[in-house]
C-alpha cells in the first residue's frame, strides 16, 4: 500500500535541480516530514554501480538500446529497494530525475521511439509514478555552461553530446509537461536560487496537503 508522497525534479544538465531538490528536502524536514532524498541513475548501491557503467566514457560505444535498458534497470532496482518501501512507510521521497529523464534524453534526445521507451520504463516502475514532477527550465547554453563549470573539464558521456541533443532534451521536457498534469514547469532563467525555491514550495504545498491524511 502506498501512503507517502513522491516528488521528482527534472530538467537539463546544469539547470539547478539538484540544488532545489536538496533545499526542498531541508525545508520539508524542518516541517517535520520524514524525507528521503535520492537520485537517478543511482539511489542504491547496485543502482549506483549501473550509473557508473552508463556515465563513464569508454572506448566501446554505449548503444542506445543498452543505454535505455541500463537506465530502466537502475530505476527498477531503485523503485523496489528504496522508493516503494519509503512511500509505504509514509515518507516524502524526493528524487533528482526519474522516468521523464528517460523519455526526454533517450526518447526526444536520442530520437528513440517514445512509446517503446515509455513501455520499458512503465514496466520498470510498476505503479510507482510521481505525485508531482517539477521541471526546472533554463536555456541549454546557460545549463551546459553551469554543468561544465561545475565539473571542470571532465564531462560525462551524456554531457559531452552536442548542443542539438540538449536542445531536443529541453523541448522534450516541455512537450511531456504539456500532456501531463503532474508535471509543472518552473521558468528559472535569471532567477535566484531562493526565488526558485519559493516557487517550488508553492507547487509542493497543495500536493503535500492533499496527501495529508497519509502523514
Ligand atoms: P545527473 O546526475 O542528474 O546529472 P546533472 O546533475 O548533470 O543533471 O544525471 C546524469 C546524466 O544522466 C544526465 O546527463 C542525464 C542522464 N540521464 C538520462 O539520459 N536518462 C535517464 O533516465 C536519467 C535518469 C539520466
Amino acid at each position: 500500500m502506498r501512503n507517502g508522497c513522491f516528488i521528482t525534479f527534472e530538467g537539463s544538465d546544469g539547470c539547478g535541480k539538484s540544488t532545489q531538490a536538496k533545499l526542498l528536502a531541508e525545508y520539508l524536514t524542518s516541517m517535520d516530514y520524514e524525507v528521503v532524498l535520492t537520485r537517478e541513475p543511482g539511489g542504491t548501491p547496485l543502482a549506483e554501480n549501473i550509473r557508473q557503467v552508463i556515465l563513464t566514457p569508454t572506448a566501446e560505444t554505449l548503444h542506445p538500446m543498452t543505454e535505455i535498458l541500463l537506465y530502466a534497470a537502475s530505476r527498477a532496482q531503485h523503485v523496489e529497494e528504496l522508493i516503494k518501501p519509503a512511500l509505504a512507510a509514509g515518507k516524502v521521497v524526493i528524487c533528482d530525475r526519474f522516468i521523464d529523464s528517460s523519455l526526454a534524453y533517450q526518447g526526444y534526445g536520442l530520437g528513440r521511439d517514445l512509446q517503446m521507451v515509455s513501455e520499458i520504463n512503465l514496466a520498470a516502475v510498476g505503479a510507482v509514478l510521481p505525485d508531482l514532477t517539477i521541471v526546472i527550465d533554463i536555456t541549454v547554453e546557460e545549463a551546459l555552461e553551469r554543468a561544465i563549470s561545475r565539473s571542470g573539464q571532465i564531462q560525462d558521456r551524456i554531457e559531452s553530446r552536442d548542443l542539438q541533443f540538449h536542445q531536443r532534451v529541453r523541448q522534450g521536457f516541455l512537450e511531456l509537461a504539456k500532456d501531463n498534469p503532474r508535471m509543472k514547469v518552473l521558468e528559472a532563467s535569471g532567477k535566484s536560487i531562493e526565488q526558485i525555491h519559493s516557487e517550488v514550495i508553492n507547487q509542493v504545498q497543495p500536493v503535500i496537503s492533499s496527501n495529508k491524511a497519509n502523514f
